[in-house]
């Protein structure tokens, strides 16, 4: 059945009317819709401030990774992520990395860069350095914008005019250098920017177009090392095995892609946690991995004298502690006051540290038994569940599942008939 997706004034109404409307325009059932709904009142009238056209929330498995050392200090690290393994290994590699003292991290200033892209100009080269000649104009009216942040010791430090040639066309791109201190800081510099614009392209003699921050926060990279213990790692031939892996990462942008999402695994889910902007650090992520003309691994792999592995990360890391969901998330506030964090860039050194210890997790279980086994445990139980079994039987059909070595719905729904069939 087709659906009318038309429905006027639609923003307008209160997230329980717009439940009523969608149920009535999709045809279906409401029970069939209903568990979009949340039962809590308070957390829907969050959600409804949050974005637009709210109906409902959706929950994500929230867990917490334990035996995290980092820069000597422990933490507990909240990580919200749908995907079974990913907690268990982060924790596993962070006890591993314990034995030599855990993750030490480090991290740029809060530095993020905003475009201003000029079309038009006809001497591209002289406006670049006009630009130049006015900087301070420029930073004081970008400082304008933003007292509060000038006052905590942040705000528009410097600019960068590029030249940027595409085709038969030249763009003047002025980056603006903000300090955003505890913020993510998109709000702030693209208000600047925006501020920027006309006093751009009148000293360009052009016309401005984009005006927009830049998700290759590459003045505001996260770095993180650990050492793991060959032993602890299940031997040499384990880390010979990691090295091998990250090698062909480094090498081959298909196993690359796949090396980072590991990583990924990790960080985004402790940004989500923690209510920052998992797609800003993706880009942010991928842009670097491919910051060399060649994507490739974001992390590094060596051995130390004693044959232990020698792991390393460093990337863009654009969150914060002010603004956005981190303050008005109920979840990501407590996420935020269980890390104990003091600053974004504390938070963001847990976050790489989290990474690598995803990576290596994900490393050292295809260097040696494989992937699926760690999974196989909790996909078992997903698919006993999707399968429609209930209460003890779950565990029933997991343990047929994995025995018969067949962890599909399929098999699930006909282990499930037979137990029901057989009273068991
Ligand atoms: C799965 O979510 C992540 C891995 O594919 C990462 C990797 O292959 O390194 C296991």
């Amino acid at each position: 059945m087709s659906v009318n997706s038309r429905i006027p004034g639609f923003y307008k109404l209160s997230p329980p009317e717009r439940f009523k409307a969608i149920v009535e325009r999709s045809g279906l059932p409401e029970g069939e819709l209903a568990s979009m709904v949340t039962a809590d009142g308070k957390m829907l009238a969050i959600a409804d401030r949050m974005i637009e056209n709210v109906v409902g929330t959706l929950s994500i498995p929230l867990g917490v990774a334990a035996n995290f050392t980092i820069n000597g200090r422990d933490y507990l690290i909240p990580m919200a992520t749908e995907e079974p393994s990913v907690v268990a290994a982060a924790s596993n590699m962070a006890s591993v990395a314990r034995l030599h003292g855990g993750f030490w991290a480090s991290s740029d200033q809060p530095i993020m860069i905003s475009q201003i892209q000029v079309v038009g100009a006809k001497d591209p080269q002289a406006a670049r350095l006009r630009l130049y000649e006015r900087r301070q104009d420029l930073l004081d009216l970008a400082n304008e914008q933003d007292p509060l942040l000038v006052k905590l010791g942040g705000g528009a430090k410097d600019i960068e005019v590029r030249i940027v040639n595409v085709a038969d066309k030249t763009y003047v791109v002025l980056h603006l250098i903000v300090d955003v201190r505890d913020a993510m800081g998109a709000n702030a510099v693209n208000t600047m920017a925006e501020a920027l614009a006309p006093l751009v392209a009148q000293i360009a003699c052009g016309r401005v177009r984009l005006r927009i921050l830049s998700n290759k926060a590459d003045l505001r990279l996260a770095r993180v090392r650990a050492t793991y213990d060959c032993q602890a790692l299940g031997g040499p031939d384990v880390v010979d095995g990691i090295i091998d892996a990250y090698a062909f990462a480094a090498a081959d942008p298909y196993r690359a892609a796949t090396h980072n999402k590991g990583i990924m695994n990790g960080i985004t889910a402790v940004v989500l946690a923690t209510g920052n902007d998992t797609r800003a650090v993706e880009a942010g992520a991928h842009s670097h991995a491919a910051a060399g003309g060649r994507y490739t691994s974001l992390s590094h792999y060596e051995k130390d004298d004693a044959g232990n592995l020698v792991g390393t990360l460093e990337l863009p890391m654009a969150v914060g502690l002010v603004g956005g969901a981190t303050k008005t998330h109920p979840v990501a506030q407590a996420a935020v006051k269980l890390l104990g964090v003091k600053g974004a860039q504390e938070l963001a050194e847990i976050i790489v540290a989290v990474g690598l210890a995803q990576n290596t997790g994900a490393l050292r279980a295809l260097a040696a038994e494989g992937i699926q086994k760690g999974h196989m445990s909790l996909h078992a139980r997903n698919i006993a569940v999707a399968a429609g079994a209930d209460g003890d039987e779950i565990e029933k059909v997991v343990a047929r599942l994995k025995d018969e070595g067949h962890v599909r719905l399929d098999k699930a729904q006909t282990v499930l008939a037979e137990l029901r069939q057989s009273g068991r």
